[in-house]
Formats: structure tokens, C-alpha cells, sequence
């Protein structure tokens, strides 16, 4: 849920389906892989920008289940840039107290990448001010069914499942619900991404591919949803009382 600090609304959680790296790559007669990698400046720019606005929580969509569909020379550039960019960044997460969390079935990833990233989750993990998600091999079904999996292991029984024990079984567990998601490069879709977790996000789509955005549009976003009206299914004039 969001803070309120005198009148101005802060987003706790910030999600963002970081799309149109490969298209922006192509215009410009480039490898898709020439894209991810300006996406990574991007990444630095919003997460340095939600430092500086005091986000509490920043998840990124950064490889979906369905991703692993993709040639495996993109497969192997993406999984490169990323230990690349937690071996580079995990200074800057220790200087700036950003926590790093991973989402997704981290089983799934090659063997020195998962190394790479539990290394930096466990050097930031006592780090108190941003926690900077990253979704890796992730995708809602995946997340669902195997929450449905677990409680049936354990025996749940039917009368006490109820919406929190479900989400404690999510991968998200001890991550508050997006506030907002943002969906840069001009798809209007979920794609799969924090189903559950969603149900009451404002939603946000630019035509801004990934490699392009920038802290003042990430800015200009935050304050259009300073002004929506969040109703969780109760009447204005009710939300109007609180
Ligand atoms: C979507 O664009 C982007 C991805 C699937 C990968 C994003 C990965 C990075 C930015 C690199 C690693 C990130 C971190 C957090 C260190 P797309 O390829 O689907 O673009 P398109 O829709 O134009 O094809």
C-alpha cells in the first residue's frame, strides 16, 4: 500500500514489464542482444531514480518462463549481461542500501548465474532501503501452480485455504502487492506477470521501448498515479471518507 507523506502519495511498489529492447535494437539496425544491453542503462537510471524517491520496493520483468522459447544466443546474452551487471552493480546496491530479491524458478537458471545472484542476495540482504526485485524465470502460472502443488503436499485442507495463505505460498511472499505496473514499448498486455498480485495495480502502458525511458517519464507516470482515484471496489464517496 502506498505512503502518504503530507499530500504527496509515494508508491510502495513499483513493477515494470521491461519490453521493446529487440525492437529498439532493430530500428536502429542492430542485434537484438544490442538492445538488453541499453536496457541495462535503463535499469540503472530507474532503480537510481527510485532510490532517490524512496520506493521501497522496484520489480523488474527481466526474463519470463516463456523467454526460454527465445534462440539460445539471446538465451546466452541475457544470462551474460546479467552476471555482468551483478558483478558491476553490487557496490553501488551496498553504497546506496539497495536489497536485492530474485522471483521465479531460480532452479531453472544456468548453474553461475544462480551462484552470481544468491553471492549478491545474501551481501545485500541486510540492506534497508530499496528492495530491487528481479522476476528471472518467472511467470504467474508457474507461480500459481506451484503454490496449488505445495498446499496440496502439505495437506492443506480445503476449508482453510483462504487469499492469504495463497499469497504466503507465492514466490512473492514477503513482498507487498504493486501499487503500479508500468509496461514500456507499446504492447497492452500482462504477459503472464504477477496475475494474483495485480488485482488492484493501476496500470500504466507507454510506447517508450525499454532502451528509451527515462527517469522523467518513470516520473511523470508516478504523478498521473498521485491522481487516479484507487477505490479497492468501494464507491468514491466512501474512498472520499477514509
Ligand atoms: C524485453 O524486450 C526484454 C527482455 C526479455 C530482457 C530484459 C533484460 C535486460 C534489460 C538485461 C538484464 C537486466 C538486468 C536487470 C540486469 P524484448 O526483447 O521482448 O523486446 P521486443 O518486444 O522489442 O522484441
Amino acid at each position: 500500500m502506498e505512503e502518504q507523506t503530507g499530500e504527496i502519495l509515494i508508491p510502495c511498489h513499483i513493477a515494470i514489464v521491461m519490453d521493446g529492447n529487440g525492437r529498439w535494437a532493430k530500428q536502429k539496425g542492430f542485434d537484438r542482444i544490442f538492445g538488453h544491453t541499453n536496457g541495462i542503462k535503463t535499469v540503472r537510471e530507474i532503480t537510481e531514480a527510485s532510490v532517490e524517491i524512496g520506493l521501497d520496493f522496484l520489480t523488474l520483468y527481466t526474463f519470463s518462463t516463456e523467454n526460454w522459447n527465445r534462440p539460445q544466443t539471446e538465451i546466452e546474452g541475457i544470462m551474460q549481461l546479467l552476471v555482468q551487471s551483478i558483478e558491476k552493480e553490487t557496490e553501488t546496491f551496498m553504497k546506496n542500501n539497495v536489497r536485492l530479491l530474485v522471483i521465479g524458478n531460480i532452479e531453472r537458471m544456468p548453474k553461475d548465474v544462480a551462484a552470481k545472484l544468491n553471492g549478491c542476495i545474501e551481501q545485500t540482504s541486510k540492506n534497508t532501503g530499496l528492495s530491487l526485485v528481479l522476476a528471472l524465470s518467472y511467470s504467474s502460472r508457474w507461480e500459481i501452480t506451484k503454490a496449488i502443488k505445495d498446499l496440496v503436499n502439505e495437506k492443506i485442507p480445503a476449508e482453510d485455504i483462504t487469499e492469504q495463505l495463497v499469497s504466503k505460498h507465492l514466490t512473492t511472499n514477503k513482498i507487498p502487492d504493486p501499487d503500479m505496473i508500468i509496461r514500456t514499448g507499446g504492447e497492452v498486455r500482462i504477459s503472464n506477470f504477477l496475475l494474483w498480485q495485480a488485482a488492484y495495480s493501476e496500470l500504466f502502458f507507454t510506447d517508450t521501448f525499454w532502451p528509451d525511458f527515462t527517469k522523467e517519464e518513470f516520473c511523470a507516470i508516478i504523478c498521473e498515479f498521485q491522481n487516479r482515484e484507487r477505490r479497492f471496489g468501494k464507491t468514491s464517496e466512501q474512498v472520499k471518507c477514509e
